[in-house]
């Protein structure tokens, strides 16, 4: 797709279908006025029927109007014109490329100039039209003989707001489309099945993706070097699979010699539950489980496309949970690279035990932030549904940045609490500590036990299983939460 800043007049763009806004109540935003008075009023003509009342979400296509160098006109309802918010203009974008989307349009211009987003800066809205047209136009086909069909857009222009710097807009268009991008490709990977995206699948797409970048370089550690390394946890998660683990080390160098922030990602890359089997109803979404691992791959590669002025370090923790004839059995007791003995009462709980060995392994680093994404708990799904990423953090600083990235970025995140309360429910009458608390609050006493291996550590835990992909027909990963991190690196000064 290609995206570029187009000043002018309305109604002397060419293009296969120009966007303008009908504020509620039918008021017609500049845009929409410039084309209904040299268009013998077709706009207002409908307006006035009362068909279009300018409601967020509502839509109407124009087909040829005279005086008009666009073949198509689309009125987009806006909503109140002062009730512009950030959320609103993606709901209207969002409505907009599902239309034009079904249209043989290849060219696209957005006439947004003369609308505010009330509460972002003025080139936000850049940004996110090219963020959201990628978003629109992901279709997964890898294992398709009869492939989804995609829109037929090919070129999206937008109308700078009025006085605004066109550089600057050239560049927000150009972060968006950079992210949108990020998370597509998080999509695909998340996508495809466990038969195909293994650990070593993600260990070699690393590679490809540092191959493509100069400041990108992948390691990764086998199994062989793990047990060197000591890291007995993650390695008792891959015990029961014909897959084997991988430790993946993805590094972004965009300054000299300053300390790194630290993604790590959960890749359990099909998540049976082990020996402590899941039930078979809905097992297939268990190859999401590698979401949090995908986010960070895809969120490296938007770091390195944007040349970010940082050091990022990505660590995806990649295995198989299967039940086979050397799985690890529920009592068994492990010992984790940071020395702590775990004690396996539940093989499902496997997600904290590859993560805490990756954590610990993080620390060489000297992280200046470490956080950690994983669809770690089913707890998180019935404390949020879909909407939030769960946060925990052991900074309320580092949490408090991420809240505000998760908004601005709307891939929303929300504190729970991480008190010392809830430690106790760990405990082990056999090893250091247990790999479950218990059936209540799950998704605090999962964060409680990853806290035991970060404790010296700037760190915050981003359980993104209700937000990293969607069951039903749409099903599908998200993307999530990639737009949350790559704000929170473009915060990041070097
Ligand atoms: N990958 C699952 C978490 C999950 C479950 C995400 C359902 C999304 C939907 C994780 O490995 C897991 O099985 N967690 C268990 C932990 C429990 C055994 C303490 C869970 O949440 O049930
Ligand atoms: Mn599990
Ligand atoms: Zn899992």
């Amino acid at each position: 797709m290609r995206y570029s800043i187009k000043g002018g007049s309305p109604e002397k763009i060419s293009a296969d279908c120009i966007i303008v806004i009908i504020w509620r109540n039918g008021s017609l935003s500049e845009e929409a006025q410039l084309i209904d008075s040299a268009s013998g009023k077709c706009i207002s003509k409908i307006t006035r029927s009362g068909d279009l009342s300018g409601n967020l979400g509502e839509t109407q296509l124009i087909h040829n109007p005279i005086g008009i160098q666009a073949k198509r006109v689309l009125l987009a309802g806006g909503g109140k014109k002062k009730d512009f918010t950030a959320s609103n203009a993606v709901k209207m974008l969002k409505t907009c490329l599902k239309v034009t989307g079904k249209l043989e349009a290849t060219s696209l211009h957005f006439a947004l100039a003369s609308a505010v987003v009330s509460d972002r800066e003025s080139t936000w809205l850049a940004a996110r039209l090219a963020q959201e047209a990628e978003d629109s136009i992901y279709r997964y086909n890898a294992t398709k003989s009869k492939k989804n069909k995609a829109p037929a857009t090919r070129m999206v222009s937008l109308a700078p707001a009025i006085g605004a710097r066109r550089k600057n807009f050239e560049s927000a268009l150009k972060v968006g489309q950079t992210i949108g991008k990020a998370i597509n490709y998080a999509k695909q990977l998340g996508n495809l099945p466990g038969n195909i995206c293994t650990p070593n699948y993600l260990a070699k797409e690393s590679k490809a993706l540092a191959e493509r970048h100069g400041a990108l370089t992948a390691q990764v550690l086998n199994e062989k070097q793990m047990a060197r390394l000591g890291m007995g946890s993650l390695l008792s998660v891959a015990a029961g699979s014909n897959e084997e683990a991988r430790l993946i080390v993805i590094k972004h160098r965009g300054a000299r010699n300053s300390r790194p922030h630290v993604l790590v990602g959960k890749g359990i890359t099909f998540d049976t539950g082990g020996i402590s089997l899941k039930p078979g109803a809905a097992m297939d979404e268990m190859k999401f489980d590698m979401c949090g691992a995908a986010s960070v791959i895809a969120t490296m590669r938007g770091i390195a496309e944007l040349k970010l002025p940082i050091n990022v370090i990505g660590i995806v923790a990649a295995a198989e949970n299967m039940p086979g004839s050397k799985a690890t059995k529920p009592g068994d007791i492990v010992t984790s690279m940071s020395g702590k003995t775990i004690e396996v009462l539940n093989t499902d709980a496997e997600g904290r035990l590859v993560l805490c060995d990756a954590l610990t392994y993080a620390e060489r680093f000297k992280p200046r932030s470490l956080i950690d994404i994983a669809t770690l708990t089913g707890a998180a799904v019935a404390t949020f549904g879909k909407h939030v990423n769960a946060l925990l953090s052991n900074n309320d600083t580092l949490a408090k940045t991420l809240m505000e990235c998760g908004e601005h970025s709307l891939d929303r995140a929300w504190q729970l609490p991480l008190w010392e309360e809830y430690q106790s429910m760990l405990n082990s009458n056999f090893a250091d500590i247990a790999n479950i608390g218990g059936p209540r609050a799950g998704t605090i006493t999962a964060a409680c036990f990853l806290s035991r291996f970060t404790e010296r550590q700037n760190w915050a835990h981003l359980d993104i299983a209700g937000s990293a992909w969607n069951s039903g027909k749409e099903k599908g990963a998200t993307g999530r939460p990639v737009g949350l991190l790559m704000d929170y690196m473009r915060r990041q000064k070097q």
